[in-house]
């Protein structure tokens, strides 16, 4: 049932964001999908994290394409958020897939390559999504419309998005001329001319970052195919209080 609730970065309200403790908890909270960043390390392993350093969410400082994957896997993920979680490692992509691979919730991965352009990056995490059989419940979702592009052009993501914080002309439009089927929009630039047209378009729609419960709920009430919420747990309980349980 419409809205899914996307844990955005996993429940990042209540566990270090991108994380595989914050995943499991979203997961707990049962969750309708899952949200996360993939960045790509020196030797190019994917790895979920949302900066392109690790200076705000981990111990130590420096970006992730000058860190290799096992400098990266030496580094504290957790105690910045609170010592509850010390020890806490940046997952790599294949972690998540191993762990998602037998719940029945959704994946939406995105690719940050808005500010690196990782060279490679929409082909490597496309070989991992197909191995683990997860491109039916996966979106993939970029800033990036040139990466859109090359996605369209070259795999078989079952759902394409485009993301923008930013107001663009013709959205819906741009987005399918890109050859993408979905747009994740900021909560401040959806209205419901845009929810209508992206319906008749067979677009789907969803919104980013819902925490307070008056835009959860203005968000359930627009009829948008998902939200992505710090907060899986309240957002669960408004969507149950006003469409019921059945799913
Ligand atoms: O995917 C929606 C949202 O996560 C995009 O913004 O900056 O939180 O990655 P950001
Ligand atoms: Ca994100």
């Amino acid at each position: 049932m419409k809205p899914k609730i996307y844990a955005h970065r996993g429940a990042s309200n209540y566990a270090p964001e991108n994380t595989m403790p914050a995943f499991q908890l979203a997961y707990n909270m049962k969750t309708d999908g899952i949200e996360t960043d993939v960045q790509l390390t020196k030797d190019n392993v994917p790895v979920l994290i949302h900066d392109e350093h690790v200076n705000r969410t981990t111990n130590s400082i420096g970006y992730i394409r000058d860190l290799t994957y096992h400098e990266l896997k030496q580094l504290d993920a957790g105690s910045w958020f609170s010592p509850k979680f010390k020890g806490t490692t940046i997952p790599t992509l294949e972690e998540l897939l191993t762990w998602i691979k037998d719940k029945s919730i959704y994946l939406n991965i995105e690719l940050k390559n808005n500010k690196i352009d990782y060279k490679y990056i929409e082909a490597i995490v496309y070989e991992q999504i197909k191995a683990y059989q997860l491109i039916n419940r996966t979106t993939i979702s970029t800033f990036n419309p040139n990466s859109v592009k090359r996605m369209a052009a070259h795999t078989n993501f079952r759902e394409l998005a485009l993301l923008t914080s930013k107001r663009i002309r013709n959205p819906i439009q741009f987005v399918k001329e890109l050859g993408a089927n979905a747009l994740h929009v900021k909560y401040n630039l959806v209205n419901p001319s845009m929810v209508t047209l992206a319906q008749q378009q067979h677009v789907k729609l969803r919104i980013f970052t819902v925490n307070r419960p008056a835009r959860i709920i203005r968000s359930i009430k627009y009829g948008v195919d998902g939200i992505f919420t710090d907060v899986p747990d309240v957002a669960l309980y408004y969507k149950h209080l006003m469409l019921g349980k059945q799913q």
